[in-house]
């Protein structure tokens, strides 16, 4: 199975309804992605698929060869930070930090559809679960990456 990963082209050996999640972790070491619940409930695993937000963990490979498939590892790099892994540092958003990545994958999904939300529109896109609560900064990162983005402070 021939899959399009971060730009680049990736053969993968498993059975093609292997869920998207455990090629990416298991078997090409992309582990950014998390695994939470399994059942497309928490948003730990959350990649794009041609700049939708996705649940690997219920996405079988096969249904996303030859996709264009984004995970947390291209959002951006320790010398170019993506604007929202920027906001949510000036943000002190992560606590534990488990399911930030998706959170993350979640939020440049919502910008990319929305590039200035409202306190709604996150709502609305912001299903993932965090055990830890940060919902609220969060939401003020979202913000904040929305004006750094527009041209504003970050
Ligand atoms: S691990 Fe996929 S939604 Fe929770
Ligand atoms: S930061 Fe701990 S679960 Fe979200």
């Amino acid at each position: 199975m021939q899959l399009n990963i971060n730009g680049q082209s990736r053969e993968a050996q498993a059975d093609p309804s292997t869920p998207l999640l455990w090629v990416l972790r298991d078997e090409l070491n992309l582990t950014g992605t998390k695994f939470g619940c399994g059942v497309a409930a928490c948003g730990a695993c959350t990649v794009h698929v041609n700049g939708q937000a996705v649940r690997s963990c219920v996405t079988p490979a096969s249904a996303v060869a030859g996709q264009k498939i984004t995970t947390i590892e291209s959002l951006g790099t320790a010398d170019q930070l993506h604007p929202l892994q920027a906001a949510w540092i000036a943000e002190q958003v992560p606590q534990c930090g488990y399911c930030q990545s998706g959170m993350l994958m979640a939020a440049a999904a919502l910008l990319a559809k929305t590039p200035q939300p409202s306190d709604a529109d996150i709502d609305a896109a912001m299903t993932n679960l965090c055990r830890c609560g940060t919902y609220p900064r969060v939401r003020a990162a979202i913000h904040r990456a929305a004006a750094a983005m527009k041209g504003g402070a970050a």
